[in-house]
């Protein structure tokens, strides 16, 4: 039987991050997504780039989207609240361009945001 408890165990977290630009850290991310999708697997995209590339990517019509990781990181809603299902079976969390201004903001307290923890996006 699964709980919480045992849902939480097997939620995994990859990151697709490099500081140089057009390396093809968007296509993996949504490629690996897709295809654990199609192997049954429970997939949130969460896009931190202010670019928000994952939203096209994914076949989401941008002006659809009412709230994104900006209102997450800045504390105006749960990341519950923004998380989109889109038609692949991929779950997003979006991002905005308003991310950009975040990140000076969170500069140093990041360690203090547990808004990636499974309890946190395991509906
Ligand atoms: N494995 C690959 N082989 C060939 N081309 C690729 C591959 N992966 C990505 N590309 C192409 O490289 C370009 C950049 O890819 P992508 O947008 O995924 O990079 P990125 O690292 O997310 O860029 P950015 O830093 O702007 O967010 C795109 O045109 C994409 O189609
Ligand atoms: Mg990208």
């Amino acid at each position: 039987m699964i709980t919480e408890k045992t849902a939480q165990r097997a939620a995994y977290r990859i990151t697709f991050a490099q500081c140089k630009g057009g390396t093809g850290k968007t296509t993996a991310c949504l490629s690996v997504a897709g295809w654990l999708t199609k192997m049954e697997k429970k997939v949130l995209v969460v896009d931190l780039d202010s670019q928000g590339n994952a939203v096209s990517g994914l076949g989401i019509e941008r002006s659809s989207i009412d709230g994104s990781m900006y209102d997450v990181l800045s504390g105006r809603k749960t990341i519950r609240e923004i998380i989109l299902e889109t038609d692949s079976g991929v779950f997003l969390a979006p991002s905005s361009i308003d991310l950009l201004s975040v990140e000076t903001q969170l500069s140093g307290t990041v360690e203090d945001i547990g808004i990636l923890n499974p309890s946190s996006t395991v509906p």
